[in-house]
């Protein structure tokens, strides 16, 4: 009797150990399969919390289908992550963006299409984002932000801009970003980051604390008169190379001015109130903080032999010639509007030689350039 209760006992050990050991085969071979889904799904490029997140979803198959896809491993990687927009995550290129996921799901909530939450996130920082995510649908988006340059921050100055003169959308961008929806010397913006392309202009000042930081002294050869000139050190050597190949042409070029302090410009200011009056000050002469002098990258250039350098053969000489050694003219003929001077034959500003055979080639001023170019990525 003992004997068979001790065999039925047996035999139940038996069948539960095998369920244990089958239960146990199972789970093993499951883990390994997740594992396995998560191990391909790092390998081609998502993290490991979004591959987590994936299986965990059991999502697998359709990320496996997308590929790679940096906004998809970003809502995987987000609390803010929905299912029913997967799909457009997989076709909204990625940004690095704090609020990314949180701010499409708000933007495909208010209609927009994919391309167009691309263009969104393309054109500002995380910040803009969110500011613009809250507002309501706006129209004109893709005419506005598909320009390279535009700002989503810029929206309503774009909008009223394009109201009030109707241009073009891309004209309306770059007049806006130069400001041209704002009065001269109002409303302006004080630079604080500086290198050797900062623009400064009748909107963009700097202060009287500014002081460039590697200035040096033109040899008194090559200067105008006896008073001593400085500019960036970058600029006085491309001005011995320009003024070299002008002598083998058989011009001579000197510089009449180069970099001047805040407090210079107070004085050139005045000077010329005194002798010509507010409109011709308006129309050649920067107020203190708004002169590319101060910056220490523009030049006066003036002719050896003749006072008036628009009659002489070096005026002649650097239109054509000047950029080859990296300066362009700053204040041309006919981009008065742009530029806000009255043509000066004698400014010319160090951008350096790729930079200014841009410039000659396609006809634009510095200001241009520099909103289409140089402005977000400095
Ligand atoms: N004449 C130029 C505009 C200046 O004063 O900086
Ligand atoms: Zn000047």
């Amino acid at each position: 009797m003992a004997q068979k209760r001790k065999l039925r006992m047996k035999k139940s050990t038996r069948v539960l150990t095998t369920i244990i050991v089958v239960i146990l085969v199972v789970l093993l071979g499951g883990f390994l399969f997740l594992q396995d889904k998560k191990i391909k799904l790092q390998k081609i490029g998502y993290s490991k919390e979004a591959s987590n997140k994936i299986v965990s979803l059991m999502m697998w198959s359709k990320v496996f289908d997308v590929g790679a896809n940096k906004t998809l491993n970003a809502a995987f990687e987000s609390s803010s992550y929905q299912d029913k927009n997967f799909d457009h995550y997989a076709k909204i290129k990625y940004q690095d963006q704090k609020d990314l996921i949180k701010n499409i799901n708000i933007l495909i909530k208010k209609g927009y299409k994919d391309s167009a939450i691309s263009l969104i996130l393309s054109r500002g920082k995380n910040e803009d984002v969110t500011a613009f995510a809250k507002r309501e649908k706006v129209k004109y988006l893709e005419e506005f932000f598909s320009v390279k340059y535009s700002h989503l921050a810029y929206y309503d100055r774009y909008l009223a801009y394009q109201d009030l003169e109707n241009n073009d959308a891309e004209t309306t961008v770059l007049y806006v970003n130069l400001d041209f929806d704002k009065e001269d010397y109002k409303d302006v913006l004080e630079i604080s980051k500086f290198n050797k392309y900062t623009l400064v202009n009748k909107h963009r000042m700097l202060t009287n604390k500014y002081i460039p930081s590697n200035l040096k002294k033109f040899p008194q050869d090559e200067v105008k008169g006896s008073e001593e000139f400085t500019a960036n050190a970058e600029v006085v050597t491309a001005f011995h190379e320009m003024r070299e190949a002008a002598l083998k042409d058989g011009k001579d070029i000197l510089v009449n001015s180069a970099y001047r302090s805040y407090e210079d410009q107070e004085e050139v200011v005045n000077t010329y109130l005194e002798a010509y009056g507010q409109s011709y000050v308006d129309n050649y002469v920067a107020k203190a903080g708004f002169s590319e002098h101060q910056t220490g990258m523009g030049l006066d250039i003036a002719s050896a032999d003749t006072s008036v350098f628009l009659e002489s053969d070096e005026y002649g000489w650097l239109m054509e010639n000047a950029y080859k050694y990296g300066f362009i003219l700053r204040y041309p003929k006919s981009k008065e509007e742009i530029t806000g001077y009255k043509c000066e034959p004698w400014h010319y500003r160090y951008v350096g030689k790729k930079i200014a055979e841009y410039i000659k080639k396609n006809n634009i001023t510095y200001d241009e350039y520099y909103v289409m170019f140089l402005e977000e990525e400095l």
